[in-house]
């Protein structure tokens, strides 16, 4: 049987930094954030790390699906940004609330972690593997920004988004993901070098990078297409769609998909307004704040849609 999201929750730091704030610290204006990206403010991790917001998120999915934590016997975290190296964010979230009968890893596909994760989620619900799962998406972006380069930092926020899925005879009725490696070189954040006894190289960690435009170019190409692919293998209508729920990296991105697809905008919720880019974390916090906000009704058909590093790209429709 698919997956069905039964619950979500999410977790933003308490810090808010207005654009206004970054004209302090930087050559930039609000006026340029705004109109290049709809970016107003985004939350910065002060206290919060990602696995205390992971933990949070996941808490919150939980209550509201009514799951308990031994019913948990899979929890997947899409993140960039973990604490540590090892043990994996899903491996401390096991911990803080107790999931003892859960397999716990993290995955990397950058801004569609969260899809990637779900569809790891279905796969193993389908084959039998696991009834009940957590699907996290978690970031502390804020850490891996050079904020002398008003290019790339102001764009980004921290916080986490979870859902509860459960295998039940509704759900996810079909998803596409894709990779395309050879065009990873638009977005990058590089790793510690080798460094051992026979090799000396500086320790000293990388921050972000990006080609803005190759990026944008890149999805508002290859997003509506992994939609259209993703309701045509499900035979649904874009009209029948309730929300499409789209990951947050710019408003430009989001409207010229809406109007690839010939869909209203009104059909596209957002919240990068008050939460910037927020990678891996974007769409599962997008999807808890419209649930929270009681516009998802059962039997409703939703899009969820992220792409991001890798590049990688991926797509769900499902029935709520
Ligand atoms: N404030 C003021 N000026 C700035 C800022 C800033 N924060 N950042 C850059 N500029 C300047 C540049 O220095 C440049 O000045 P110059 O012309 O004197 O050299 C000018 O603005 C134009 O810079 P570009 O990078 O060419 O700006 P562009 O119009 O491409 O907009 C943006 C940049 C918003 C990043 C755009 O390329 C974009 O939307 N890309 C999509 C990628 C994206 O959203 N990435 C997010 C992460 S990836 C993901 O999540 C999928």
């Amino acid at each position: 049987m698919p997956a069905r999201i039964i619950g979500t929750g999410s977790a933003l730091p308490e810090k808010v930094v207005s654009n206004q704030d970054l004209e302090k610290l930087m050559d930039t204006t609000d006026e340029w954030i705004k109109s290049r990206t709809g970016i107003e403010k985004r939350h910065i991790a002060v206290t919060e790390t990602t696995t205390s917001m992971a933990v949070e998120a996941a808490v919150r999915a939980m209550e509201d699906a009514g799951a308990a934590a031994e019913e948990i016997d899979l929890i997947i975290v899409g993140t960039v940004s973990g604490d540590m190296c090892f043990p994996s964010t899903a491996c401390q979230i096991q911990s803080a609330i107790k999931a003892s009968n859960a397999t716990a890893f993290d995955i990397n596909a950058a801004c569609a972690g969260f899809l990637f994760g779900l569809s790891i989620a279905d796969a193993y619900m389908k084959s039998g593997a696991a009834k009940t799962a957590l699907v996290v998406g978690a970031e502390t972006l804020s850490k891996m920004m050079n904020w002398e380069d008003r290019g790339t930092c102001v764009l980004f926020g921290d916080g986490a988004g979870a859902a509860v899925v459960r295998s039940e005879e509704a759900g996810i009725i079909s998803m596409v993901q894709g990779s395309d490696g050879a065009r990873g070189n638009a977005l990058v954040c590089h790793n510690r070098e080798v460094n051992n006894p026979y090799v000396k190289n500086s320790c000293a960690l990388d921050y972000t990078s990006m080609d803005g435009q190759a990026v944008y170019k890149f999805a508002v190409k290859t997003v509506p297409l992994a939609i259209m692919q993703a309701l045509d293998q499900a035979g649904v209508s874009a009209d029948q769609v309730k929300y499409f729920i789209l990951h947050q990296a710019n408003i430009r991105i989001i409207e010229a998909v809406a109007k690839k697809m010939s869909q209203p905008i009104e059909k596209f919720p957002t919240n990068l307004q008050e939460c910037g880019n927020i990678s891996a974390g974007s769409v599962p916090i997008l999807l808890d704040f419209v649930n929270k906000e009681g516009k998802l009704n059962k039997g409703d058909k939703i899009v969820l849609a992220g792409f991001g590093a890798g590049l990688t790209w991926g797509a769900a429709v499902l029935t709520w």
